[in-house]
């Protein structure tokens, strides 16, 4: 079956960006110009994924008026030469078409997507946290579709990451298939560096199979009392139906200080280039 759907969620309350998300989502913070979110829905659309779906929040308002046209503006600098910055949004409005539902309670990650059935229903699927941003000659989603089409089961795009840093993600062993692919057997989120069974850490991509839903219904909170994605992967891993993928390309962990100045650094010499 083709993929055609990707969620994105969106509820997280991005405290880490505190005073800058009180009002405002953190996936509408600019790397330069434009919004994190549009840099993901522009990674799913170039990767075929066109019915965007945002699994939303209180306070996410911005990120629907910003998928949307805003008449008074666009009137007002219609036939200057400002009205081509909003080229890429207007394509980006036109190509995908956007659904949203709301997490009413802030139960982690496994519980947004689980949320996100009533959107995607009975079909594999792409996740994207738009708070990693990643780049890449070719975008992640696309190579991340190529593994789905070959292996048939969900896909997690994984990079190795410092020890030390390993508490902050879902860490993940296995079978290597090759240099890019394991056959993943065991996933721990936000292990400690002794407990960690590598140092492959899961990012914010995915590609699901509905079967994920199921048993995210009857996963228990973990870690931070949250309904941890990694936990349903991990029943999913036992059956042999999990493949970790080492992306080509980079991340910036744009949910963290560093990573967001580290995004606006690379994307700010890009655009002195010319790129
Ligand atoms: P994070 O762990 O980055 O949490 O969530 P956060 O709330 O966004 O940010 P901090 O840590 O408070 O600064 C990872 C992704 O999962 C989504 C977030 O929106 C983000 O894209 N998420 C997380 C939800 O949609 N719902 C949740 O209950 C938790």
């Amino acid at each position: 079956m083709k993929i055609k759907k990707c969620l994105f969620p969106v509820a997280g309350y991005g405290t880490r960006f505190l005073p800058a998300t009180k009002a405002q989502p953190k996936e509408m913070l600019p790397i330069l110009t434009k919004p994190l979110i549009q840099y993901g829905v522009e990674e799913a659309a170039e990767a075929g994924l066109k019915e965007i779906a945002f699994v939303t929040g209180r306070n996410k308002r911005a990120i629907e008026d910003h998928f949307d046209i805003t008449y008074e503006l666009e009137d007002q600098i219609r036939g200057t030469s400002r009205e081509e910055r909003l080229d890429s949004i207007r394509g980006l409005i036109k190509e995908c078409t956007y659904t949203y539902t709301r997490q009413i309670e802030m139960r982690g990650l496994g519980d947004a997507i689980l949320t996100g059935n009533a959107i995607i229903n009975n079909e594999p699927f792409g996740v994207i946290l738009a708070d990693d941003l990643c780049v890449g000659e070719e975008g992640i989603m696309t190579q991340m579709l190529k593994v789905y089409d070959k292996y048939k089961c969900c896909v997690v795009a994984v990079e190795e990451v410092p020890l030390d840093e390993v508490n902050r993600y879902g860490i993940i062993s296995g079978q290597a298939l090759d240099e890019r692919h394991t056959q993943v057997e065991t996933m721990v989120e936000k292990p400690t560096p002794d407990q960690a069974p590598s140092n492959l850490a899961i990012i914010g991509r995915y590609i699901l199979t509905p079967e994920i839903f199921d048993v995210l219904r009857t996963t228990k909170p973990g870690a931070g009392g949250e309904v941890q994605i990694t936990d349903a992967l991990q029943t999913l891993a036992h059956q042999g139906k999990v493949i970790a993928y080492r992306f080509q390309g980079r991340r910036f962990d744009c949910g963290s200080i560093d990573g967001f100045v580290e995004a606006t650094n690379f994307f700010y010499e890009r655009m002195k280039q010319g790129k």
